[in-house]
């Protein structure tokens, strides 16, 4: 039988670890150097002899002090050391939590991820956070957003309902970039987010029957991807912020853990979903550090 002396022991040992728990997932994993998750995969429709290395880095949300324009050019330096073919930006640079001790202006995380290099380049596309951030095009309901003329500014295209044909070692491949899916916040007296998306458009640009890897910062387009998409990257999730034992408790998407997070699989369809370098709303992560996608395609 337990005593209280006992009890309280236990309570205040747990109170204990609780903190530090607590302190780990506030002050420690958020902050950890990114890691490095490797996905190796021959998607469907995908040419033999076309080896290609996309690396991709999603979620950045620069504010101070946790992700500051220094600590994005350390994440640029990762990225160019693992030698990609191509650099994939899957959307959400801004800001997504008040709790900061500053903001970083667009110009200086845009100035930061200017470092990234790739022999086919480096490609964009823009998530919710960066139209949510931006008043004056809400209040437009139309951008550019100020995180699109950031990215050009320093020359990096953002891919909005947009594709760009690429080739290498004699194949051509189409980089497809989705407008975001919760662009315009909702009205007063509505409920619903305005997605700004074109899925269709988009792919119909795609003219040739070269295979297509699909950017789309929120998975929940996932469903409706057709089968001619070799692999669709997303981010948004950040799997959850907090995931332990392949289950992430909260996750923002209306299919809760079906695209929370990793390699997805569906109908011969492939999906990869980023767990995201910054966080939104609390500083907080926990089985779920700071990530740098890096997908050898071939
Ligand atoms: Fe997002």
């Amino acid at each position: 039988m337990i005593t209280r002396r006992g009890f309280l022991r236990l309570a205040g040992g747990s109170f204990l670890s609780m903190v530090s728990l607590g302190a780990y997932a506030v002050g420690i994993e958020p902050m950890l150097p990114a890691h490095v998750k490797h996905y190796a995969l021959a998607p469907p429709h995908w040419p033999v002899g076309l080896k290609l290395r996309v690396v991709a880095l999603a979620d950045i949300h620069a504010c101070r002090p946790w992700m500051t324009p220094e600590r994005i050019a350390k994440l640029v330096e990762a990225a160019n050391a693992l030698q990609p073919d191509i650099i994939v930006l899957l959307g959400d640079y801004t800001a997504g939590t008040h709790l900061v001790t500053g903001w970083v202006r667009a110009a200086e995380w845009a100035e930061a991820l200017s470092g990234l290099k790739a022999p086919l380049g480096v490609l964009s596309i823009l998530g919710n956070h960066d139209w949510w951030t931006d008043h004056a095009a809400q209040r437009a309901g139309a951008g550019p957003t100020a995180s699109r003329k950031a990215l050009e500014h320093v020359s990096i295209p953002v891919l909005e309902n947009d594709v760009v044909r690429l080739e290498k070692d004699g194949h051509g491949f189409w980089i497809a970039g989705l407008a975001d899916q919760l662009a315009l916040l909702p009205g007063p007296g509505q409920s619903r987010f305005k997605g700004l998306d074109d899925l269709d458009g988009t792919l119909a640009k795609a003219g040739d029957g070269a295979p297509v890897i699909l950017l789309a910062h929120e998975p929940d387009i996932f469903p409706k991807v057709p089968w001619r998409v070799s692999l669709t990257l997303s981010g948004h999730t950040h799997g959850g912020q907090v995931r332990l034992f392949g289950y992430s408790p909260v996750v923002p998407s209306r299919f809760g853990n079906r695209f929370a997070y990793g390699h997805v699989v569906e109908n011969g369809r492939n999906l990869i979903v980023s767990g995201g370098l910054g966080f939104s709303i609390m500083p907080v992560r926990f089985g779920m550090p700071p990530e740098i996608l890096q997908i050898d395609l071939g």
